[in-house]
């Protein structure tokens, strides 16, 4: 039974449209083909704004929220090519708001990929010399103190944008798939994702839960090891799910670790056939540090015969390729 209530709720929190949605699904012919297994593709890469990506989702919500409650200034937190940062930025200044940048790791010589977006748009960025999430951290809430004593009203958002508010993009990602399968009569059996700060998986969970969908959604981690992924994501899914009366239950969280190979960003194997593949049969292109790994793991799943025949799989192309142009 579809949670109509829940669905009702999410229709009136108040949101921007960035994305261009829905975003299409279509049918991957030739992979499918040479997989030997039914695959489509969701393709937010094609949200539209700024390069698009699943990111866009979230400051549809993210950003609304900062400007209903009054606030003139953001901060977003990332490394120097964070794909979150570069969109963030788009969406701050195209809405009047002033943007800092607290970008994690070695300032580069030369912008270039999504540093020289996050430059074009004019925010003012503070590199910070460390690959050290929690130095990013700090250094973002010393810069929102600094920014309030100079009569700033400061939304800091958190690195992904994965907050309860920002997850609820991923909640209405789930309302299209679930229409999709509607007007096609089919059934997806699995979705299959990059994960990496919960907020993706965390409002997909909930969206199944809602819809009482019965497949799996299993999210490939870019970084972090599955059991405190699963732990992160379940926390956030139960914040997100207070705003729409819904609790999820913790056996449909499911991250796969296999597949992050040496560390985050770095390249695997795996994540380069899947690129050559996916580009080489479809024309679409990934990206090294999310969609490539998550791609591998479709791939890895297909050939050790993990699904069965007359399954439907639904890969959402997160974005994220601009990283090829670093
Ligand atoms: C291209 C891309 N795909 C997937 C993800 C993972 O999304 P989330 O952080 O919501 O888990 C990210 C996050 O940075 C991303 O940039």
């Amino acid at each position: 039974m579809q949670n109509l209530k829940a669905h009702k709720k999410l229709e009136r929190i108040h949101h921007l449209n960035f994305s261009l949605l829905p975003t299409p699904i279509h049918k991957l012919n030739n992979l499918s083909r040479l997989l030997n297994i039914n695959l489509y593709c969701k393709r937010d890469d094609l949200t539209g704004f700024a390069f698009g990506g699943n990111k866009t989702r979230k400051l549809d919500y993210l950003i609304e929220d900062a400007l209903e409650k009054g606030f003139d200034t953001i901060i977003a937190v990332g490394a120097n090519q964070s794909n979150f940062c570069r969109m963030a930025s788009a969406a701050g200044i195209v809405t009047g708001l002033e943007v800092h940048l607290v970008l994690g790791g070695e300032e580069p010589k030369k912008p270039t990929g999504n540093l020289l977006l996050m430059h074009l748009t004019g925010s003012i960025i503070h590199h910070i010399n460390s690959e050290n999430w929690d130095d990013w951290v700090a250094e973002s809430e010393n810069l929102k103190k600094k920014l309030e004593n100079s009569g700033k009203n400061v939304y800091l958002l958190p690195v992904g944008g994965s907050t309860p508010i920002g997850a609820l993009g991923y909640v209405k990602a789930f309302k299209e798939i679930v229409e999709f399968e509607r007007i096609n009569e089919i059934n997806f059996n699995y979705i299959f994702h990059s994960t990496s700060s919960a907020g993706t998986q965390a409002g997909l969970v909930i969206g199944k839960t809602i819809s009482d969908w019965s497949g799996k959604v299993i999210g490939i981690a870019a970084a972090m090891d599955k059991e405190i992924l699963e732990n992160e994501i379940f926390e956030l899914s139960l914040a997100t799910g207070e705003l729409l009366d819904i609790k999820v239950n913790k056996d449909d969280i499911i991250v796969d670790d296999r597949y992050i190979g040496e560390k985050y960003a770095a390249r695997t194997k795996g994540c380069e056939e899947a690129i050559e593949l996916f580009f080489k049969n479809e024309g679409i292109l990934l990206d090294y540090v999310y969609t490539g790994k998550a791609a591998s793991g479709v791939i890895d799943y297909a050939r050790t015969g993990k699904f069965n025949d007359a399954d439907n799989i639904l890969f959402i192309h997160t974005g994220g390729n601009i990283e090829l142009f670093e």
